[in-house]
């Protein structure tokens, strides 16, 4: 039934200003409606606020609703208290604690579920608080009102004594607590582990944590723990420390175990507190110290423990990081010697695809000097580790294979790892793809706060490359047209890495020679020169023939002569001209280039003699071109620096950084992670600078150098033709293990102080690098020294023979090792020696310079987008880059460099801050004596580094700190 249009529309209960609404919308409020029954009183309140009356109505119903709050919240208490208390009193709860080690106490019973009812409780007083008031602010004329105040107050201040109480109740019944525990187990052991909290799998196990952590739960491995007694066989079962995951805790409501995140230093606080603390992250730094003491016949009356197992269920989908654990004897008839606690350092991740590891007491030991006990021990849990890291072989033609190959002839790249089973607990969250579980032990896998921020870093890459190719108004294959540009092409993103290089800088940097001349010295390319003793035949055209320095009498433009300079040993030779050989042809031209340098006494910096590029032309002929920036215009000598850093840029990644750094390192990782004990000192000495060092690479190997990788989209020479994984092979196969070796390898180049025209401060890499290799050096001697007392001691650990040989035969199978033996201290030490620099400092060297040198790219381009024209053809900068890198491929290389340079959070550095220490296993004897000492002498290094840093800035180049010991990172995991 219609209404009729005539009849008069109702009064609004709410006055609408008709002036202020257009009439469609005056339309759409009339005709209203009729307040429905039940929202009538209200109403009607509402559309006349001066109604004594019904402010009196409303005050009523608020003081009811209190009042019913009130009451219902006293019985929630009750009844909760009861149910907790019924819960608590239960005999297979006293069973339960009974088998974790006792510790019943009243604040168990009182403190069970806590937090749950401590919230509603604060929150039902807030809101009977809140509600009282409210009935005074409606009618303050009301004479009720100051009655309603003043019981509003009641009710907060009762809030506020119920937090007091609580506060105070806490730590009382948490001191009788410790004197009932004292009473009840005064010979027992008290024991403490810290460990964190990996949300690392799937979204199930994510959201179960999530919900755990706002009911403020914690987050308890289940963790079966054993220990050796003493007697000779299989361990006995000790005690259970708790359970999460079934859905049952057993856990901190029990009993009672302090939580302490180590790092951050609260104490008695929540996984809350710590958001609070790290709002910006979610699920980081919740480090747990759980302490909780245990009967003395739970442990026997052992005098010699010397290991734990630890495991979790094998349907764990959460990783827990068990830092370490403390057992401290409470009697005092029972002492471990040289002190009151044995200490179990372990630094080792558990759950998705592992369960089970062995820690062992933290004092190293070599396997032939501990007893037979301890030695079937370390090779029970080798036995295991060798299963999980498996040597997988880098083939030349087939790239990876699952098999386990052994020696073979046509290995392309230093072997991997290969986990080798996949996990059945779902599909990973932030795994990159399901294939990192089955190549990467879990133990490798990266802190929960570094994978976060590893993702950031993804998605701040992601988006700028997005906003980039938005930008981006012509065709990305396309070249760029002008430095500005390349410059204006970020705006919004984070990264703006063109952006942040230029306000240091200038747009026109990039064409500065001394930009070039300091990448050579102090950049991403630290060592590609050599010292010039001849002119190689290759130059004789341009510099004169010369038989050593006599002949060479050619003048240069300069007016100085190539003899004399040969003679002064001032000329340096940077040779890529091999990179012109992974000919791609399918992506675009490959460049190489002889590039000649010299060092004026006039002159901190090196001056450039030119440039010889070489290249193959479309006809296939071979085709070379000299440079010289005083006989060529600016444009074609831009031109000819362009292509060579083109050259050096490839090398760098492909060779100096992802091979020589990254995939180098992984044999040794795996070789000892298969093949020496967690007791062992040189697995102890090596572990910080191994760490997750296998994961890494494999999301190298996944995301960047394999075929179908970023390179591919990035440097010419990749693609179709995979000239970049070539070269790497090539490389791969003509130097060895100490092919890194700092001295050895500065003196073969003619590049030591005295050998050449670079005198100390000329040269920063050089200047940096060596003391750094002097104190790694002085740090493997001591160790090694204290625990092999003479050579036969080396020949005797098994372990040790193990290693080389497995590093021999399978990590390094062309023959890379000519010994499969190590028959001297020295011969280690050397070998050590390296690894460590290796992964430190040679890898902060190439490595976080990345995104300043190279996300501007032209500066240095992995890309050429056309072979060199004939002289003359360019005649502005601008005419360069047509030649250079293309839009597509500058920014991807800018955002890959972004991730590439970035610091992890928990990486160790060779200088650690204050009260920390980068080596985590050691802890006691003389391998902790010299990680002291070799801080120690890190400090004056870093002194001496940042005095010497402030002389390294020349035209637009950047202070040169990636070598300050406090800013290397102790392994290649970024
Ligand atoms: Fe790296």
């Amino acid at each position: 039934m219609s209404t009729p249009a005539s009849s008069p529309p109702p009064a609004s209960p709410f006055p609408v200003p008709s002036a202020s609404l257009s009439p469609s919308l005056t339309r759409a409020v009339s005709p209203p409606l009729s307040p429905r029954p039940a929202l009538a009183p209200l109403a009607g309140v509402l559309a006349s606020s001066s109604d004594a009356t019904a402010s009196v109505q409303l005050a009523d119903q608020l003081e009811l609703g209190a009042a019913a709050l009130a009451v219902a919240l006293v019985f929630f208490l009750v009844v909760h208290a009861l149910v907790g208390l019924w819960q608590r009193c239960r005999p297979e709860r006293y069973r339960a604690l009974e088998a974790i080690g006792g510790q019943s106490s009243v604040s168990m019973a009182y403190f069970g579920a806590s937090k749950r009812r401590t919230t509603i409780t604060l929150f039902g007083l807030a809101l009977i608080s809140a509600a009282l008031a409210a009935c005074a602010m409606i009618n303050p004329s009301n004479s009720r009102a100051p009655y309603y105040l003043i019981e509003g107050a009641s009710y907060a201040s009762l809030l506020v004594v119920f937090l007091f109480l609580r506060f105070v109740l806490a730590r009382l019944l948490r001191l009788i607590d410790k004197l009932v525990s004292c009473c009840l187990f005064p010979d027992g052991y008290e024991v403490t582990m810290v460990y964190e909290y990996l949300p690392n799998t799937d979204i199930s196990a994510l959201a179960q944590t999530l919900k755990a952590c706002c009911c403020g739960q914690k987050i308890i491995p289940t963790v079966q723990v054993f220990g050796d007694t003493g007697a000779m066989g299989a361990p006995r079962r000790l005690w259970v420390v708790g359970t999460w995951w079934g859905g049952r805790v057993i856990g901190r409501n029990e009993l009672d175990l302090q939580q302490v995140p180590e790092r951050t230093g609260l104490k008695g606080s929540s996984v809350i507190a710590l958001y609070d603390e790290h709002p910006e992250l979610r699920v980081a730094s919740n480090i747990y110290e759980l302490t909780f003491r245990i009967p003395a016949d739970r442990l026997g009356s052992s005098q010699d423990l010397k290991w734990i197992d630890l495991q979790v269920p094998e349907n764990s989908k959460s990783v827990f990081y068990v830092h370490w654990l403390k057992v401290r004897s409470l009697s005092a008839s029972v002492r471990p010697s040289g002190g009151s606690e044995w200490i179990f350092p372990a630094y080792y991740k558990l759950g998705v695809n592992q369960f089970w590891t062995r820690v062992f007491e933290g004092m190293a030991s070599l396997p032939h000097k501990d007893s037979e006990r301890v030695r079937l021990a370390r090779r029970e849990a080798l036995d295991v580790t060798s299963k999980e890291w498996r040597w997988q072989l880098y083939t030349r033609e087939t790239g990876f294979t699952n098999e386990a190959w052994g020696a073979q002839q046509d290995a392309a790249l230093p072997s991997a790892c290969w986990f080798g089973r996949t996990s059945t607990n779902g599909v990973p969250l932030l795994g990159f793809s399901g294939k990192q579980q089955e190549f990467v032990p879990v133990n490798e896998y990266f802190g929960a706060q570094k994978t976060l921020d590893f993702y950031k870093a993804g998605v701040t890459s992601a988006i700028a490359s997005f906003e980039a190719h938005l930008a981006s108004k012509e065709a990305l294959h396309e070249t760029w047209r002008s430095s500005e540009e390349v410059t204006n092409t970020w705006l919004f993103t984070p990264l703006k890495a063109p952006l942040l290089w230029t306000s240091r800088r200038s747009v026109e940097a990039w064409q500065d020679d001394r930009e070039f001349a300091a990448q050579l010295v102090q950049g991403v390319y630290p060592d590609s020169m050599v010292l010039m003793r001849s002119v190689p035949i290759a130059l004789a055209p341009h510099l004169g023939a010369s038989v050593g320095a006599l002949c060479a009498t050619q003048r240069l433009p300069s007016g100085l002569s190539v003899g004399e300079l040969l003679r002064q040993k001032s000329l340096f030779l940077s040779d890529v001209s091999f990179v012109a050989e992974y000919q791609p042809l399918a992506q675009g031209p490959a460049v190489g280039a002889m590039i000649v340098t010299v060092k004026l006494p006039a002159s901190k910096l090196l001056s450039f003699v030119g440039i010889k590029l070489n290249w193959t032309d479309e006809t296939g002929a071979s085709r070379t071109q000299w440079y010289s920036p005083e006989e060529d215009t600016p444009a074609d000598w831009l031109l000819a620096k362009t292509y060579a850093r083109f050259a050096l840029s490839n090398q760098h990644e492909a060779v100096v950084h992802a091979l020589d750094c990254h995939l180098r390192s992984e044999p040794y990782a795996v070789a000892a992670r298969r093949c020496l004990s967690v007791r062992h000192p040189i697995y102890k000495l090596l572990y910080p600078h191994l760490r997750s060092t296998i994961l890494i690479n494999f999301l190298a190997r996944q995301a960047l150098i394999s075929p179908g990788g970023v390179f591919d989209t990035v440097s010419t020479l990749a693609g179709s033709k995979q000239g970049f994984l070539k070269m790497m092979a090539d490389q791969y196969a003509q130097y060895g293990p100490l092919h890194q070796h700092v001295p050895r390898k500065l003196r073969a180049a003619g590049l030591m102080p005295e050998q050449c025209a670079l005198k100390e401060g000329d040269y920063p890499y050089r200047d940096f690098a060596l003391p750094i290799w002097d104190q790694i050096n002085a740090l493997v001697s001591q160790t090694v020294l204290a625990f092999y007392t003479s050579e036969r001691d080396v020949l005797d650990d098994n372990e040790l023979q193990a290693w080389l040989s497995e590093l021999q035969t399978d990590g390094f199978p062309l023959g890379h090792f000519r010994s499969s033996n190590f028959q001297s201290r020295a011969e280690l030490i050397e070998l050590l020696t390296t690894v460590i620099w290796v992964a430190s400092g040679r890898h902060a060297a190439v490595n976080f310079l990345q995104y300043s040198q190279m996300a501007f790219g032209p500066n240095a381009p992995l890309w050429a987008h056309k072979l060199p024209p004939a002289k003359g053809v360019v005649s502005t900068s601008d005419d360069v880059l047509a030649y250079s890198t293309t839009r597509s491929a500058s920014v991807g290389q800018a955002a890959t460099v972004w991730i590439l340079s970035q610091y992890g959070s928990d990486k160790l550095n060779l200088l650690p801050p204050p009260g920390e220490r980068y080596q985590e296993l050691w802890t006691s004897g003389p391998g902790l004596d010299a990680v002291k000492a070799f801080t120690d002498k890190m400090a004056l290094v870093q002194v001496d580094g940042e005095r010497n840093a402030e002389g390294t800035t020349h035209g637009s180049s950047l202070k040169y700190e990636v070598l300050l010991p406090a800013q290397v990172p102790g392994s290649v995991a970024i």
